[in-house]
């Protein structure tokens, strides 16, 4: 701690490698294994889990303890259960050699006295794809309760049997003690990207409120079983909208546009968060798994058992395909042909597909010729104005389009179309993939950001209000849409009664009633914030901090970017008495 040099008494030289202790050989993973949360320490472990992927070739997602001083593995939980463990027969036999993921990558909580440990755990691999996993696949996407100090797992409960839409639990479980029928009890509640809140009794496992397994649309895609059923909580009630009709579209929308997506819309499935992946179609889930709660959505007060959650209503489209998706490629980094890429596969794979159909650069017309027909469009095909499309995408787009491979640009291991280990044909869909409209924003009506509010004594929301705004509306005076940003931030809740939160997009700071959900205050700053604040105290003085970035995006009607060096920590202090 003093000197920053590493203790080399600790495991090899002062580190362990991750990827070993898995029971398989390294050569077999395509994805490394990472850490998306600092993990627990508890007495003398360090408990982890692991950010492994959810993709053909990913590492299984084990829960590890190591000893602090000597880096020593304590105990392993083997999330993909092996011959003879318990779980092992929700999985064909021998999965256990491929499958991957069942991973906790969002957090994980800690009760001390009692020395449990919850982890939320991820999809089994590949995410949108389960026919080498037939079965209800534990512990995928299961909240897992184990003793901290051996591992020994006390209990679990699936939220979702045999996963079909990357709906892995990525907020880290809340702790709280309600009263409920007149007794205290202790529970764990998870919230979910799929808008459900599950909240259990951290002894046993047991729901407090019924939970109905439900039928649920079944999948026809080649070689796939989906599960018949999903456990649907009977309260607290969902904090988001959970499916895409017709009457859902953005009302802000050109009449044009709004028929654009009509039609999507009316060829597409889009029955509710459990419409399962399709190969010949287009399959819409509303709050998507990008939306809902993810990565530190939630907060706790422990003082009145209440549960706070930021959603993002946005919609994903998914078709699953027998080629790579580009899950990678970014709008905001990458080489030209990678950003082309990301450009292409939001605004123009919905019409043009995944082979560019239709495309007749760069073999047929030249470059302005394809800049003038993106501004002009034709028929079917939309114009996109400046606003919409700056030149420097229209440049991006075209750097792809003339070199389709440089773009796609996937690891080697997930290009291969051979088959699965079980024999099975492999099929991509592309994960988070947001069902937009051509200004950017989602296709869905806003708000598109809430923050919700459950006493979960009653399991009843207490209150709910849109959180942020979208620059481009609240220009025309449009203020109560929430805003498009990114998914993984949150909330901190003060027991002095205040609530925290931060919107990137429109770079705002708010600070609410916690009773209510009232703004007491916001404030503008010059760069972007991310994350989840920080609430601390120095010499008797509250703070809150945020971290905030600059990115080189341009402004667009959802996002009004930093200005430049205006990146770091902003840190506000309540006024002294
Ligand atoms: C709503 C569906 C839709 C979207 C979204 C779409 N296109 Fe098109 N596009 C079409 C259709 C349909 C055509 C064929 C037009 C015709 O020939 O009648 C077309 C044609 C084109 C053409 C040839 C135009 C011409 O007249 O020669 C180009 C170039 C093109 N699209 C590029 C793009 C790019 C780049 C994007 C994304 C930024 C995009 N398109 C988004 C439907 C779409």
């Amino acid at each position: 701690m003093n000197t920053g040099k590493a203790i080399t008494s600790f495991g090899d030289n002062g580190k362990v490698d991750l990827r070993e202790g898995l029971g398989r050989p390294l050569s077999d993973f395509g994805q490394g294994v990472q850490s998306g949360s600092p993990g627990r320490v508890f007495e003398n472990l360090i408990i982890l889990g692991s950010a492994p992927g959810e993709m053909y070739g990913s590492p299984p997602g084990d829960l590890r303890a190591y000893d602090v001083r000597t880096g020593k593995m304590v105990w392993i939980f083997h999330t993909v259960p092996h011959p003879g463990e318990f779980g092992y027969d929700s999985f064909p036999p021998d999965a256990w050699k491929y499958t991957g993921g069942d991973n906790d990558w969002g957090g994980m909580s800690l009760d001390e006295p009692r020395g449990t440990v919850y982890f939320p755990l991820g999809s089994p691999t590949y995410d949108l794809y389960g026919a080498n996993r037939k079965g209800a696949d534990l512990y995928g996407n299961c909240i897992l309760a184990l003793d901290a100090r051996t591992g020994k797992r006390l209990w679990y409960y699936q939220i979702i049997h045999h996963d079909l839409w990357d709906y892995d639990p990525a907020s880290a479980p809340l702790l709280f003690t309600v009263k409920h029928d007149g007794k205290k009890v202790d529970v764990v509640a998870q919230a979910t990207k799929f808008g459900f809140v599950y909240v259990l009794d951290r002894e046993t496992g047991k729901p407090l409120w019924p939970v109905k397994e439900r039928p649920v649309p079944q999948s026809d895609m080649p070689g796939e079983a989906s599960w018949p059923t999903q456990p649907y909580p009977t309260a607290p009630p969902p904090f988001a909208r959970q499916k895409f009709t017709l009457n859902d579209i953005d009302p802000y929308l050109e009449p044009d546009e709004k028929e654009r997506i009509r039609n999507i819309l009316m060829s597409a499935s889009s029955d509710g968060i459990f419409t399962p992946p399709a190969y010949n179609r287009y399959t819409i889930e509303a709050p998507g798994e990008n939306g809902g709660a993810n990565q530190g959505s939630t907060a706790a007060d422990p003082l009145t058992g209440v549960m706070y959650v930021k959603t993002y209503d946005e919609p994903t489209i998914h078709k699953m395909t027998e080629s790579v998706p580009g899950h990678r490629a970014s709008l905001s980094s990458g080489t030209p042909e990678e950003r082309g890429f990301a450009l292409y596969s939001q605004t123009c794979i919905a019409c043009h597909g995944p082979n560019r159909a239709r495309i007749p650069y760069p073999t047929q017309i030249d470059f302005a010729q394809f800049a003038a027909a993106v501004r002009a469009g034709n028929g079917e095909m939309p114009a996109f104005s400046e606003a919409t499309l700056p030149p420097d995408d229209i440049r991006y787009l075209a750097a792809y389009l003339r070199d389709p491979a440089a773009g796609e640009s996937t690891p080697a291991s997930e290009m291969s179309n051979s088959p699965l280990p079980s024999g099975e044909k492999r099929f991509y869909g592309q994960f988070g993939f947001i069902f937009r409209a051509n200004n950017g924003l989602p296709a869905f009506s806003p708000p598109w950001s809430s923050l919700v509010a459950y006493d979960l004594n009653k399991g009843t929301i207490l209150w709910r209000r849109p959180i942020g705004t979208t620059p481009g509306l609240a220009a025309k005076g449009i203020t109560d849409t929430g805003s498009s940003d990114l998914p993984r931030n949150g909330p901190v809740v003060t027991a002095g009664g205040l609530l925290f939160i931060a919107t990137k997009a429109d770079r705002m700071i708010h600070a609410l009633d916690k009773d209510t959900g009232k703004t007491l205050w916001e404030t503008k700053i010059d760069a972007n914030p991310d994350g989840i604040p920080a609430v601390y105290e120095v010499g008797g003085r509250e703070f809150v901090a945020f971290y905030a970035c600059v990115s080189d995006e341009k402004a667009s009607m959802s996002y009004d970017p930093g200005k430049p060096g205006a990146q770091g920590y902003y840190v506000f202090a309540l006024p002294q008495d």
